[in-house]
């Protein structure tokens, strides 16, 4: 037997060993960018902004190429002061982030323990989850009857290790919404000390008065905490920019964990143009508000389940279970049109896809493509 501490034993030597639990974790699966022998494909996979960016956005990150040698404003004090003002939001309540999912990571680290547990829709953003596995917590998953989230049963699973519920309003990959009334109903009935997350990374494509992405109500609330991305509407996924907003003493917790410059120059310039740029901003809504009615109709029209009905600029589509007519088959025929969907297996449906609302061509190649593929 080797002695473990003669550390020139190589070959006997405890190699490292991550802590439980990390093993276990299922690493996030992005949307697909390439099809084999598809040049440039049609990227429907990852709900991007179809339009791209802003022109003004696009000139501020431009802009930033003379300042790439200097380290970024550790406290994005540029933006925080834009979102301040268009949301009238105090600044000091704002929280950053490498993406919103870097938001929902440092809140699980802040108050996770071995143990505690998170609740979830069951089929909730999958970043959630991973955040709270690294911290060797539970995930409580709630049914999700009609694909859409329902408070009764996120109060069902809720227990005394609760630390964190998360809700994404409009949901992804369901594209579903609930009225801001069940929300209020949602928090009223939970503990004082359960964080309550809502994450409207959609929440800019809903026009319905009932929804509200929860700013409103956060302001004066102590365990609510209200998400946004710049990665969908504003169209900046590629810069990484997320922000929370949360009660001070959250937001404090959270500063005190965060990497010192998790936003970048580039970023931080570009977010605040993007965040002026409301023609971009409409337009964008507009295009999605034009053509998810169309191709909702046209893909229902195939026979095919839409669920819904979705208030995003995606689409969540039930496929057959009979072999030659499923998910995975339709995303293969698809992808070698060059069309690129999302299969949504990790979020327990694997007869599903989702796709991005396209361009005009992109939903008209979808829909010829998948009217061939039902009929084949
Ligand atoms: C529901 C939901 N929340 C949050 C995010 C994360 O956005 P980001 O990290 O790009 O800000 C996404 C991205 O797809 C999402 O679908």
């Amino acid at each position: 037997m080797s002695d473990p501490r003669d550390l020139t034993d190589r070959a006997h030597a405890p190699k490292p060993v991550p802590k439980p639990g990390i093993l276990d974790i299922h690493a996030y699966v992005p949307g697909k960018a390439k099809s084999d022998g598809v040049e440039t494909p049609i990227k429907l996979s990852a709900n991007e902004n179809i339009l791209g960016v802003s022109p003004k956005a696009r000139a501020a990150f431009a802009e930033a190429a003379d300042l790439l040698h200097m380290y970024p404003d550790s406290r994005t004090t540029i933006l925080r002061d834009a979102i301040a003002s268009t949301f009238r939001l105090e600044p000091e309540r704002l929280i950053f982030g490498c993406g919103s999912d870097e938001v929902f990571q440092l809140l699980n680290q802040a108050f996770l323990e071995p143990g505690d547990n998170i609740v979830q829709g069951e089929y909730g953003f999958a970043a959630y989850a991973i955040g709270a596995h690294a911290c060797q917590a539970q995930v409580k998953l709630a049914r999700e009857p009609g694909y859409r989230i329902d408070v009764d049963e996120i109060l069902k699973v809720v227990d005394e290790r609760t630390r964190l519920v998360f809700l994404a309003n409009p949901g992804n990959p369901t594209g579903t919404w609930i009225a801001f009334s069940e929300i209020e109903r949602l928090h009223a009935a939970l503990p004082p000390s359960v964080v309550l997350v809502l994450d409207a990374a959609y929440g800019e494509f809903v026009l319905d008065d009932r929804f509200s992405d929860g700013l409103d109500f956060a302001r004066g609330s102590d365990n609510v905490v209200v998400t946004h991305t710049f990665s969908k509407l504003y169209g900046l996924a590629a810069l990484r920019l997320g922000w929370g907003y949360a009660p001070l003493a959250i937001a404090e917790a959270v500063d005190r964990i965060r990497l010192p410059f998790n936003t970048s120059i580039p970023g931080q310039l570009a977010g605040v143009a993007a965040l002026g740029d409301q023609d971009f901003q409409d337009r964008s809504i507009a295009h999605v508000e034009q053509w998810r009615p169309w191709l909702t109709q046209q893909l229902g029209g195939l026979g095919l389940e839409i669920v819904g009905p979705s208030a995003t600029n995606f689409l969540l589509i039930g496929f057959s279970s009979q072999p030659g007519k499923t998910a995975a088959d339709a995303d293969a025929f698809l992808s070698a049109r060059g069309l690129l969907t999302r299969r949504v297996l990790n979020y327990g449906l694997p007869n599903h896809l989702r796709i991005t609302i396209g361009l005009e061509e992109h939903n008209r190649a979808v829909v010829a493509a998948l009217t061939d593929f039902v009929g084949a």
